[in-house]
């Protein structure tokens, strides 16, 4: 067997899988809420992190009834962009800056002024962004510096667990990709960056490729989790990466879109591309050799949880979306702008503003409903139509997270996208992912492709409808006139 750990934002998730690439048994450990200590800031402590996967552990070798010894190799996920700091002693500084933490715009902006919007293109593939690890560390260079003076390693979030289990500093291709430090095209830190901005390369970790062996178990952690000591630990990789790998995203022409809290469209890339507004992430591939492109809506499900919250207490999901389908497609002509927490793509603009436009008397709840469904899937359409752009084939579109679990939402995505839309027996994702890369670290099989082409399979699929798909298509070009109408107001509001 083989064992996924996804260090999640919410929980830590461990899972077993067989030889045919079979959920055998899984085990989730909620995480503590993430701080918040201002708006926009974001934190979580690594430690916590470690004792939730330690009982993730412990609780999935329970479940499938097995000890330590069954397990033959280990991949592990997580929540990409965090900042993991380290002493001399190797103890936790602070608590980790997470994913979403969004305080480090002044840092950005540094960056760019030190080293120029076009030479960090060239270093890194993409801009920084205040989402990513490198102005987080900036941060504390700026902010607390008795702190950035005893940092001696620069960890993410997986890799954090990564040295807990096995005492090596280390991370892979996917992950590093997120962090604004690393040479996206030739797979290695770029150095050049970081002389730039005065980050000491010794801080950073080895990097492997996501499905390469890093180090083995510890004797220590063995008597700790049951796990055997000596067990290999694969690269693994981001969040992302490791579910478009649970997913079969591995070769050109299949796309996913990932419907969690945010929503995110992903691509293989045989060849790296890049978009050269950054309106989409070019970011190393979990499969070796090759590369990925994503884009990002930041407030996808969140639009839903949100609505269901504020609007709708009580009412379950799945009422919400029969109560939308009474609603006509276009919603009679009411928009809903996704920019809960701004936007990544294709706007890149953290002052964007969320609503609703076009509301009439006439509309009732389930126009709500249906057209912040149809905002959101519009705004998934931008990032499908910029992957497309930089010359990735979609031929067709597999959908996982929570919207997915929807034939409504599922539907109506098939019509947006004007592209056939399907659902994958296994809804696992990045656990799941983390563990085939495992399966190919120990010599299962060959490649990445190799073991998502044995294990991975399609269950469902919907076609586009002619009739909404000509009303979306007109939506969508509506939709996409209302954000460079209202920019010039966001930042007064
Ligand atoms: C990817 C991203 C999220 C986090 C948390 O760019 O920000 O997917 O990895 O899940």
């Amino acid at each position: 067997m083989w064992l996924g750990i996804d260090i999640g934002t919410g929980g830590s998730r461990a899972l077993l899988v067989n030889r045919a690439g079979e959920v055998v048994a899984a085990h989730t450990v909620a995480h503590e809420d993430m701080e918040m200590a201002a708006p926009l800031w974001a934190e979580q402590r690594p430690d916590n992190w470690w004792d939730a996967a330690v009982e993730a552990i412990r609780g999935v070798l329970a479940r499938a009834g097995v000890t330590g010894d069954a397990v033959q190799g280990i991949g592990l996920s997580g929540q990409m962009h965090g900042l993991v700091l380290l002493d001399a002693e190797n103890r936790v500084i602070r608590p980790a800056l997470i994913w979403c933490d969004q305080r480090s715009q002044a840092q950005v902006d540094w960056v760019n002024r030190t080293v120029g919007k076009a030479r960090v293109l060239e270093c890194i593939a993409n801009p920084v962004l205040t989402g990513f690890t490198l102005p987080k560390l900036l941060w504390v260079r700026d902010n607390e510096p008795a702190l950035y003076e005893r940092v001696r390693k620069v960890l993410l979030p997986k890799d954090y667990v990564r040295f807990r289990l096995t005492g090596e500093f280390a991370t892979e291709v996917s992950d590093a990709s997120g962090t604004a430090l690393f040479d996206v095209v030739n797979r290695r830190w770029s150095y050049d960056l970081a002389d730039a901005v005065g980050v000491d390369r010794a801080v950073l970790p080895a990097c492997f490729e996501s499905s390469e062996i890093t180090g083995t178990v510890t004797a220590e952690v063995a008597s700790l989790t049951g796990l055997r000591a000596g067990t290999p630990v694969a690269g693994g990789g981001g969040d992302q990466a490791a579910s478009a790998v649970g997913n079969g995203i591995v070769s050109p022409g299949i796309v996913s879109c990932t419907l969690g809290t945010s929503g995110v469209v992903f691509a293989h890339m045989e060849e790296v591309a890049y978009d050269a507004a950054g309106r989409v992430h070019t970011f190393c591939h979990a499969v070796k050799g090759k590369w990925h492109v994503m884009g990002v809506t930041q407030g996808a499900g969140l639009s839903l949880q949100w609505f269901r919250n504020q609007l709708a207490p009580g009412v379950e999901y799945d009422a919400l979306m029969d109560e939308a389908s009474t609603a006509p497609a276009g919603s009679h002509g009411l928009y809903w702008l996704p920019y809960l927490m701004g936007e990544r793509t294709p706007h890149l603009d953290a002052l964007a503003r969320g609503g609703w436009v076009g509301l009439t008397a006439k509309h009732r709840r389930a126009e709500l409903i249906r057209s912040l469904i149809e905002g959101v899937s519009y705004s998934q359409k931008d990032c499908l139509d910029i992957v497309e752009s930089l010359g990735v084939p979609v031929a067709s579109v597999r959908a996982s997270g929570g919207g997915a679990k929807s034939p409504f939402w599922r539907q109506l995505l098939a019509d947006v996208f004007a592209r056939p839309v399907v659902t994958l027996a296994s809804q696992e994702g990045s656990a799941l992912g983390a563990a085939l890369l495992a399966m190919v670290g120990t010599g299962e099989y060959a490649s990445v492709p190799e073991v998502c082409g044995a294990v991975i399979r399609e269950a469902a699929r919907v076609e586009p409808g002619a009739e909404n798909t000509a009303v979306y298509a007109r939506g969508h070009r509506v939709f996409q006139s209302l954000y460079p109408a209202l920019q010039p107001v966001f930042p007064d509001m």
